[in-house]
């Protein structure tokens, strides 16, 4: 199968596999997401709605906003603090940022007056976007990445939806008893192979840590950026809570049996498919997120 979708980064996507060999899967599909100005998520097209490629919940009610709002407040008024911290990462296109910053804004001033909405986004043309529709509120602002916070300096909440299923992912294939990782690599006519490697140690810990028990033949994704986002986190939540939500299950669900082929599916023109190596760069890759993860990284990390 050959490697199609924007031209300029299928060249870069194969001359990088000529030059340093097979690609793992996570770092291909890091590629197509999140390549500099020609990923899917940072160049300049319509990716959620109508006229994108999918939908999500911000975009169809005000509804989920105000009631996160009205989770928000009553966090606001267990944690006492006068300077309140809103954090959301992956916020899209704004909208729930703004129905949120809306309903505050109206039913509960004070807690508004006293919260700061700050927003880690990697998509460019996503802060562009929230940038214009988060204009009437002057308590926004934009922060690059969640480790230029100090450590344990959050008050609040730290928030998303549907980020994490965003994230690159490792796929692994259990093959006689054996767990293998899947990289991509060429062949002579530049046709798309994948290949099996041993798997990573972090990724062999991840499933020893988690206990997932993988059956023989599935193939699967392994969330490691996940797992390391969700350590970070943790490290700058001083007071408050991590409120995320996301398709996904826990792991005794997710690596069931009638799971053979996983989770991963492409979403282009809200048609989706198993088509990872077409349409590069211009359309989504998406996995469920396995719930059990941050509870025992969670749990490692108290400890
Ligand atoms: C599936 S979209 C969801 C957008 C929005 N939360 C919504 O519900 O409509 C994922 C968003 O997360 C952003 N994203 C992915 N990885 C990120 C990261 N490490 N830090 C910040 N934003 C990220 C993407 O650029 C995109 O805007």
């Amino acid at each position: 199968m050959k490697l199609t979708g924007k031209k300029q980064l299928v060249s870069i996507i194969k001359d990088r596999i000529k030059k340093e060999g097979a690609l793992s899967f996570r770092d291909f599909m890091d590629m197509a997401l999140y390549y500099p100005e020609l990923g899917y998520y940072t160049s300049p097209e319509e990716k959620i709605g109508g006229s994108g490629d999918f939908f999500t919940a911000s975009e169809l009610d005000r509804a989920y906003g105000e009631l996160l709002g009205k989770q928000f407040v009553e966090i606001y008024e267990k944690a006492g603090e006068i300077d309140f911290q809103i954090v959301e990462i992956g916020a899209g296109k704004g909208y729930l940022a703004y129905d949120v910053l809306n309903f505050l804004k109206k039913n509960y001033p004070d807690v508004y007056k006293s919260s700061q909405y700050i927003i880690i986004e990697k998509s460019p043309y996503h802060i562009k976007t929230q940038k214009e529709i988060l204009e009437p509120f002057n308590n926004v602002r934009w922060v690059q990445d969640i480790i230029d916070f100090e450590d344990e300096s959050i008050t609040g909440v730290i928030f998303s939806n549907e980020l994490f299923d965003a994230f690159p992912v490792h796929i692994i294939r259990k093959i006689n008893g054996k767990v293998y990782e899947v990289y991509i690599s060429l062949d002579e006519e530049e046709n798309v192979q994948e290949i099996l490697k041993e798997p990573s140690e972090e990724i062999i810990r991840y499933i020893n840590e988690l206990n997932i028990n993988i059956p023989e033949g599935m193939q699967t994704e392994i969330n490691l950026d996940a797992a390391d986002y969700i350590q970070k986190i943790g490290k700058k939540l001083k007071k408050g809570y991590v409120i995320t939500v996301d398709y996904g299950y826990p792991s005794a669900e997710l690596y069931k049996p009638y799971r053979m082929r996983g989770t991963l599916l492409c979403y282009y023109r809200h048609q989706y498919s198993e088509n990872f190596y077409q349409n590069v760069g211009m359309q989504d890759i998406t996995s469920h997120v396995n719930f059990s993860a941050p509870q025992v990284l969670w749990d490692g990390l108290q400890g």
